[in-house]
This record gives structure tokens, sequence and C-alpha cells, in this order.
């Protein structure tokens, strides 16, 4: 490949044709790039818009997971995924638990952090000492920022002074909180942060200070954001919980928690486990428009807030009754961002009955439950595989150009079968030289 220069100033179409011609078939290459554009040039205009050097659309599964029964409330739960076999465990996992009382689930907190990373070489004390006045500044220097913020109940709702000196020479931080209600609230967050460093400077300028001793690094949100947490959990008596998979509900009980204590214990089973939460959350996150990196990258660090990475869910068995939680943090939003813009973003929206962030946040935590529960249920009876090569199996079949019919004829045939690209080959030759025979 060469290098390019000016890409970014082509045309659409020149960047398709530039793109395609590095290919062995440009033609059909760029064929199938505009086969993916929408047909109501409007909305492609507008997905184009969502990102910079766009040539063509990327499609994901838009799937739906019914029957999710949160705080004895029924959802449809919107979910987009490309990992087979996530939404219909999902499914199964909501089923199973509506028969048995539905998910529990409350918002702990909303809270969401901003820093100003900063270099102080003046005295310590005339920060300590002038900091009661600078958040006066800060406060009343961001009211035209913050005023529609506070008319919808959010805002700043505290700043404080971090010393990091004794990590680092000079380094302190302004340290500020906010409730950004139904937005997820990064532009506000940031926009506030850099109005603080602006006044910081200011305020120091005006004391009569070198304007060397302060040095502003950079003011950014925190994605770590343990206050917004949400805790989703369900529970039965252990009987209830029924034969699975032939185990009777008192062992299946015991080998679950003992799965769950493992992922506590071992950061390499915990990071398959948390996996197997975000599968469910980032989902949701996904249909709903918002940020799956900034939910994964604070579910993650919260997993380790302890000294160790560990599992985000856990498991009581207590008298008799079956208790399965998860706690998470997830800075989510229901207004701005992709929410107002994307239409199946809206679709997923409304099939969630326009919730509020805060419903969102507890309908995430429940999918990422489910999938949880789904996966180490799973693993702990008949085996992940059975489950995964099953929907595995589809898209081996479809990769392969399989007819319905032969979908059908080889879903009987790997019933007890195991399912590897070579075995499905073989089963579509031999089943396509059987019909040759016949004919
Ligand atoms: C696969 O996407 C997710 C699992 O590996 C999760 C788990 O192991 O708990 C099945």
């Amino acid at each position: 490949m060469t290098y390019i220069t000016g890409f970014s100033k082509l045309s659409k179409d020149q960047k398709i044709e530039v793109v395609s011609s590095r290919f062995s078939n440009p033609t059909i290459v760029e064929e199938e790039f505009r086969s993916f554009h929408h047909p109501d040039e409007k909305l492609q205009s507008k997905f184009e818009e969502f990102s910079e050097n766009t040539i063509s659309n990327f499609f994901m599964p838009f799937s739906v997971a019914p029957n999710f029964m949160i705080n004895d409330h029924m959802y449809m739960v919107p979910m987009v995924i490309e990992e087979s076999s996530v939404v219909a465990a999902a499914s199964k996992a909501a089923k199973f638990w509506k028969e048995r009382g539905g998910f529990r689930a409350e918002v702990i907190d909303t809270e969401k952090i901003g820093q100003v990373h900063f270099e102080w070489k003046g005295e310590k004390s005339f920060l300590t000492e002038n900091f009661e006045d600078l958040k006066i500044k800060f406060f009343e220097g961001t009211k035209q920022i913050t005023a529609n913020m506070e008319r919808r109940g959010g805002g700043i709702s505290r700043i404080e002074l971090v010393d990091m000196t004794a990590k680092e020479p000079n380094y302190y931080q302004i340290k500020a909180y906010f409730q950004t209600v139904d937005s997820m609230g990064a532009n506000f967050v940031n926009t506030c942060l850099e109005e603080f460093a602006k006044i910081l400077k200011a305020y120091v300028a005006e004391k009569g200070h070198n304007e060397d001793d302060l040095y502003v690094i950079m003011s950014i949100l925190s994605n770590f954001t343990p206050n917004c947490l949400v805790k989703v959990w369900v529970e039965c008596p252990i009987e209830e919980l029924g034969m699975i998979e032939g185990i009777a509900p008192q062992e299946f009980a015991e080998k679950f928690a003992k799965a769950i204590k493992i992922a506590h214990l071992d950061p390499y089973r915990a990071a398959t486990h948390n996996k197997g939460i975000y599968n469910g959350v980032d989902s949701v996150v996904l249909a709903t428009g918002n940020d799956f990196r900034a939910v994964e990258a604070c579910g993650h660090t919260y997993a380790s807030k302890d000294g160790n990475y560990k599992s985000l869910s856990d498991v009581s068995i207590e008298n008799g009754i079956f208790n399965f939680s998860l706690t998470i943090p997830m800075a989510l939003g229901v207004v701005g961002g992709l929410t107002n813009l994307h239409p199946i973003v809206k679709r997923s929206l409304e099939m969630l009955e326009n919730p509020s962030a805060k419903e969102l946040m507890m309908i995430a935590a429940a999918a990422g439950l489910a999938n949880n529960f789904a996966a180490v249920k799973s693993l702990t009876t008949s085996g992940i595989q059975k489950g995964h090569m099953k929907m595995h199996l589809i898209n081996i079949l479809t990769s392969y150009n399989a007819t319905e019919e032969e979908k059908a004829a080889a879903i009987r045939h790997f019933e007890n079968e195991v399912v590897t690209f070579s075995s499905v080959r073989e089963f579509l030759d031999d089943w396509r030289d059987k019909l040759i025979v016949q004919f």
C-alpha cells in the first residue's frame, strides 16, 4: 500500500474509487461498497456525517429480546450484536426469570466526574487557602453553561482540590462532580472543565502570581464513574430453580456459586466472565446509540477497584434463597449524541417506551445479568459449545450458500454431532451428492 495524502479532502465518490482501486477486482468492490448505501440520500448523508472518511455503511444485526420483566414492567429489549447466541441466551434467561418474579433493579447514583490536571509551582497554601474563593468563581463563571442543565435538575454538584504531589511533583487536580440527568453529559462536563481551567489561570494572574507557576495540562471528564451505579438482581427459592439440564436445583445453585467465586478469585476467568456480562450490556448500549467504549472502560476499572480484577456479578445462597446480582457502573444518555440522529436508535428508545437515563441503566444492566446467568448456567451444566455451535452452524451454512432445505437437514444432522467448518462442508458435499444421485 502506498502512502495517501489529502484523502479526507476527496469527495465520497473519489474516496470509494481510491479505496476500491487497491483491490484486485475494483469494479466489484466499488459496487459492493455502494450497494450498502441507503437508498434515501438524505439519510445516507446523515450516516456519513457520524464519522469521517465514510465510504459505506457497516451492517450489524438489530435484534430483539422480548419478555424482560424489570421491576414488574415488561420490556422488549433491542440488542445490536454480531455474536451469535447472545440474543438467544438473553431471551432465554429473561423468560426463565420472568417465571420467577423477573429482574429487580435500582439506580444507586448517577454522578459523573471530570478533572482539570495541572502543575502548580507556588506554595500549596495558596491553593488550599484560596480554594473556597476559587470554587465560587468556578460556579459563577460557568452559570451560562450550567443554566439549562440546572433547569433539568442537574449541574455541578461539588468541586474538590486534589493534591497529587506525593505521586508527581507539583501535580494537582480540580476534581468536579456533576449530575447530567438524561444526557450522558460528556460535552457538558468537558465544557465546564475547560472553563474551570480558564478561571484558574485568570485567578492566579489576578493574585499577582508568575504565570509560569501554573501549567494546565488537560481538562477532561473521567470515564471512571464509580458512583454512576446500577444494581440489578434476580432471586428465588432454590427449589424453584427446577431441574436444570438434569441437575437438581441445590447442586446447580452450589455449582453456579462456585463458578462465580472463581470469577472473583482469578482474573483470567474474571475477564471472560465480565465479557459475558458486556455481551448483554454492550448490545443495549449500542442499540440505544450510547458509547460502549466508555461503558466498558468504566466497568473494567470498577472491577479492579479493590486492587485485583474480579467479577462484577455476585451470588448468594442464604436461607434457601438463590440471589444473583450485578452492580455495575455505566454512564448512559437518552438525549443528545446519536439518540436524536440515528433513526434506529430512536426506534430502540421508542421500543423501550422512551426511558429515562436511569431506566436505561437498569435495562442494560438486566441484559448484562441475563447474559451472565445464561453463560454460567451453560458452562456449569451442558457446556457452552452446544448452544454456541447451533448458532455457529447457521453461520457456517450461510457462508457455504446452503439452501433453506440444506440448513434444516444440517440442523437435524448436527443435533448430536460436532460442528466444524470441515464437518459441515463434508455434510453438504454428501447431501448434494445424494441429491444428484437421486436426480
Ligand atoms: C462468550 O461470548 C461469553 C462467555 O465466554 C462468557 C463466560 O464465559 O462467562 C460464554
